[in-house]
């Protein structure tokens, strides 16, 4: 399986922050956003990666990233988003690279506490279709939210204002090949993006979506609230692991 990094995007929820760098190029605690995710794909096993960026200060990433040496792996690819037309034409723009394999997709913002490889090697078992992860959340209108019926979704929307569950789709998803044909076929929202909640709900609609629920806490990073929880979250998690090694040792 492939893992898939989006990181373009303007992160205008974030100006001036993001004025003269990237959103995914900000700190989260000691280290810049894009680490996070990477890892978290690195940690699930998955060692061939394409980080898609876009913007004034996509050079950047080649620079702070390199071949990834730093997360054991011997080569990066990259590609370029021109625009913001949304999560669903980032991940279009990985269709070469993904070459017929399947994909886990996670966004550059999205930061996880524990391991996504139990959902991962569900997916690799899984023959087609698609896998989400969700997360309950007390404010899921910020986000993609799954509608049930017992315990099957039958539909996802994009930041309701009055959600049908508590439960977040989160930015990790995990997709056959046939993501790039249901991509292709996708209109405009009315934000003016390719939604990736259309391609979730292409996938409902095929009776092919599966889901799993995520351990751990998580969070996005695109507004000053979020980012700042997500910096305390890691720290927190840090303080806490050291604690924890400190007292095994002296036990
Ligand atoms: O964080 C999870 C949520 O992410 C989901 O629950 C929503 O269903 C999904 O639409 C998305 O919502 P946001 O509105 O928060 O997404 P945002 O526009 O902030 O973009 C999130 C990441 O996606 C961003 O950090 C980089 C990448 N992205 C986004 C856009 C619009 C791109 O790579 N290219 C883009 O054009």
């Amino acid at each position: 399986m492939k893992g898939i990094v989006l990181a373009g995007g303007t992160g205008s929820r974030l100006f001036p922050l993001t004025k003269i760098t990237n959103k995914h190029l900000l700190p989260i605690y000691d280290k810049p956003m894009i680490y996070y995710p990477i890892q978290t794909l690195v940690d699930a096993g998955i060692r061939d990666i394409m980080v898609v960026t876009g913007g004034k200060n996509s050079g950047d990433f080649l620079r702070l990233l390199a071949n990834g040496r730093q997360f054991g792996l011997k080569h990066i690819a990259y590609t370029y988003q021109e625009g913001e037309g949304g999560i669903a034409e980032a991940l279009g723009l990985c269709e070469h690279f993904a070459d017929g394999q399947k994909v886990c997709v996670i966004l550059g913002d999205n930061i996880v506490e524990k391991s996504i490889r139990p959902a991962v090697e569900a997916f690799r078992r899984q023959e087609r279709g698609a896998r989400i992860l969700l997360k309950e959340v007390p404010d899921a209108e910020r986000f993609g939210v799954a509608e049930f019926e017992g315990d099957r979704i039958i539909g996802i929307e994009e930041k309701p204002e009055n959600p049908k569950s508590r439960y977040a789709v989160t930015g990790i998803y995990m997709y056959d090949p046939t993501v790039f044909a249901k991509i292709a076929t996708l209109k405009p929202s009315r934000r003016n993006e390719l939604e990736i909640t259309d391609v979730n709900n292409a996938y409902i609609h095929e009776g092919a979506l599966a889901f799993s629920m995520l351990q751990g806490w998580w969070t996005d990073a695109g507004t000053f609230d979020s980012l700042l929880r997500a910096a305390n979250l890691v720290a927190h998690s840090k303080v806490s692991g050291a604690r924890a090694h400190a007292e095994a040792l002296t036990i």
